[in-house]
């Protein structure tokens, strides 16, 4: 298939690009670096240009024919979502309209989109499925909602079938190397720590230790990138038979506090990792995790990196690199 990656510069979308080329796709990658890199992309598939100028999204569909669009870009830092709401509803949202505009006008009717475990808000149970409520409490989760709630309407006037795969955290790298997580400034927890174990002085802060959890410390669901880019390339098939709008919980179904996941980056690395310990941050529910029995039902996903410590050595592997 003619596959359009938006956002394919950055971290998930590139590995999503890797995977889609060596499966026999052609594609074509849409991004404004603004958080990704030229470096992430092969040679002859970018297209460089910004969602929210609609002229190069026309120019973008009437220069390339597509059969399907998978939408990575995104602003996806949850605390700068809180403090600049408008720059995230116009970055998420307003682009996000500008692309299904262009995919509508140009008979494109195939979308698959990064949503988030941000849409659900504060957990009532875990793990998590597709039927727990949505009540996001950011603005990054609202927007991600709103896109779904859009997808939902579209596909109820028959005009795009889509599937909203809502990750958890996404974690790990390309064990084929050249390519990882990157972002700047980093808030994700594996890249942090292993950042400050090759600055070598930087301490790591762990917002909380007061959370009802087993040791106090948050509680998250880490799913490996390239998981997550095999359950897009089953989500292309899944489409093909299944009109409508589809959402899927993608994550490893498994929880590791704060605490826990450093103390395995120390076994991956043989290094002490130095924390301390600091105040909660607004918005952080103590446990999230997936259950992905949907999509393992309905997509015949299966993820291949269930040990942590695996996901871990992929990303020092990238970082040391
Ligand atoms: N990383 C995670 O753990 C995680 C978890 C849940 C959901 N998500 C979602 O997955 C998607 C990918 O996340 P990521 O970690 O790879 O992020 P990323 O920042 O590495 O990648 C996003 C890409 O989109 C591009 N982009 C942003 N705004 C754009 C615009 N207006 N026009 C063109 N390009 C634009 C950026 O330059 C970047 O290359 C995002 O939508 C994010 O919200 C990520």
């Amino acid at each position: 298939m003619r596959v359009l990656v938006v956002g394919g510069a950055g971290y998930i979308g590139s590995h999503m690009v890797r995977m889609l080329l060596t499966s026999g796709h052609e594609v074509t990658v849409f991004d404004n670096l603004n958080t990704g890199h030229e470096w992430a992309v092969p040679d002859g598939l970018m297209v460089r240009g910004d969602l929210l100028e609609r002229s190069s999204v026309n120019r973008l569909f009437a220069e390339h024919s597509f059969d399907a669009v998978m939408h990575f870009s995104a602003l996806s830092i949850v605390p700068e979502s809180v403090t600049k709401p408008l720059l995230y509803w116009r970055n998420n949202v307003a682009g996000t309209l500008n692309l299904l505009h262009a995919m509508l006008e140009h008979g494109v009717d195939k979308f698959i989109f990064s949503s988030t475990a941000a849409v659900f808000g504060a957990p009532e149970y875990t793990p998590m499925d597709e039927a727990h409520p949505t009540r996001p409490i950011t603005p990054y989760g609202k927007t991600k909602l709103a896109v779904e709630q859009a997808l939902a309407d579209l596909a109820g006037a028959g005009q795009l079938s889509s599937i909203a795969f809502r990750y958890f955290n996404a974690a790990g790298a390309d064990p084929g190397g050249g390519i990882g997580e990157a972002h700047d400034p980093e808030t994700h927890l594996i890249p942090v720590v292993l950042g400050a174990l090759q600055a070598g002085d930087a301490k790591v802060t762990v917002y909380g230790n007061d959370y009802a959890t087993p040791d106090g410390t948050c509680v998250r669901d880490y799913v490996h990138v390239n998981d997550l880019s095999r359950a897009h390339l089953l989500g292309l098939d899944y489409l093909a038979g299944h009109p409508g709008a589809h959402v899927f919980n993608l994550g490893s179904e498994t929880g590791f506090s704060v605490l826990e996941v450093i103390a395995a980056i120390e076994e991956v690395t043989g290094l002490k990792v130095p924390y301390e310990i600091g105040p909660r941050r607004p918005g952080d529910p103590p446990v999230l995790v997936a259950s992905s029995a949907k999509a393992k039902k309905e997509l015949g996903w299966m993820p291949e990196f269930a040990d942590l410590k695996e996901t871990i050595r992929t990303a020092w592997a990238w970082h040391s690199a």
